[in-house]
């Protein structure tokens, strides 16, 4: 295959053993990434599968779409820079199927890297945590446009943050905030006492969902992927947090516990996690969990 060697890695895809373990790519299998990154399990699967015509690598940040046309420069891989939810409504609407479908959910390591991307907690920047550039609305309209009531409920919902109610009462008295250092800062100030990870981590996740409707696409997804598989193809979810996590284990449950109408199989009735020596390596991949189904 080839792939352009990059000096360095970007991204380091998780739990990359146990995703070709579970999806087990064949020589000839079509593929599809939803969410191919900076192309590290893509490159993984296309090695094994070798079959790029038939093979499609979404996502909805520009910068990742540019680096996998970059590194990907077989004749005929198709690339889609769009959310994965419109991405597979396009896809099922074409008449595409595949063999192998994969979600590896969240950011990358250059949205939390970049400063300008305004997703880090340490790294000032403007509030943006936009994934998709063109997008209007960004962290800063939600921050300082949203009531009370509308924080408050992102912050609770999304971010199961206790201190929801003190911190948006904060931010609502602290407006305008333009910054994720000052963002940060008003968030430290609802907290009276230390706490093991950063007191905005909480703040941080529920705004990056509201902004991207992260938890809206991935409910819309599931079934578009589920319908774009052959039968015997494997779909796999690596998810990053508990809602997350809940939507896509409920939707395989739902499916595969049905008896004789079931559509799907569980390849993993528990999810695959990261080994103590991989979060030693990439502790980004600490909280992640892989889910794996194959249509019946
Ligand atoms: C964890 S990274 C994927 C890394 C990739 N598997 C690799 O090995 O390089 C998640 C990627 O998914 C993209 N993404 C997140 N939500 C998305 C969505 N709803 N639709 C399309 N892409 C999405 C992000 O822009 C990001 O590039």
């Amino acid at each position: 295959m080839k792939q352009k060697q990059k000096n360095h890695i970007l991204h380091t895809p998780v739990l990359a053993n146990e995703v070709l373990a579970l999806l087990k790519p064949k020589a000839g299998e079509t593929y599809l990434d939803l969410t191919a990154g900076y192309g590290g399990h893509a490159g993984l699967i296309l090695s094994k599968t070798k079959n790029f015509k038939g093979s499609v690598l979404c996502d909805r940040d520009q910068e990742a779409i540019d680096h996998v046309k970059a590194l990907f420069d077989q004749e005929g891989i198709e690339f889609v820079k769009n959310d994965f939810y419109n991405a597979t409504k396009l896809l099922l609407e074409s008449g595409r199927r595949f063999d192998i479908i994969l979600a590896d959910l969240g950011v990358s390591s250059p949205h939390l890297d970049k400063a300008n991307r305004g997703f880090s907690i340490l790294r000032d920047g403007p509030l943006d945590m936009r994934m998709d550039q063109s997008q209007t609305l960004s962290a800063f309209d939600f921050v300082n446009k949203s009531s009370e009531t509308e924080l408050e409920t992102i912050l609770r919902v999304y971010g199961e943050e206790p201190r929801a109610k003190y911190i948006s009462r904060k931010i609502i008295e602290a407006r305008p905030i333009n910054s994720t250092s000052e963002l940060a800062n008003v968030i430290k100030s609802a907290y009276k006492t230390h706490t093991k990870s950063h007191p905005a981590t909480k703040s941080f996740q529920a705004l990056r969902i509201a902004v991207n409707d992260e938890l809206g696409l991935l409910e819309g997804m599931l079934p578009n992927s589920v319908s774009l598989l052959n039968p015997g193809g494997r779909l796999g979810v690596i998810t990053f947090q508990s809602m997350e996590d809940r939507i896509v284990k409920k939707y395989f449950n739902d499916h595969a516990n049905t008896g004789y109408e079931a559509t799907l199989t569980l390849i993993n009735k528990k999810p695959h996690i990261p080994s103590p020596t991989e979060i030693s390596s990439n502790p980004r991949a600490r909280s992640a969990k892989l889910r794996v189904v194959s249509k019946n």
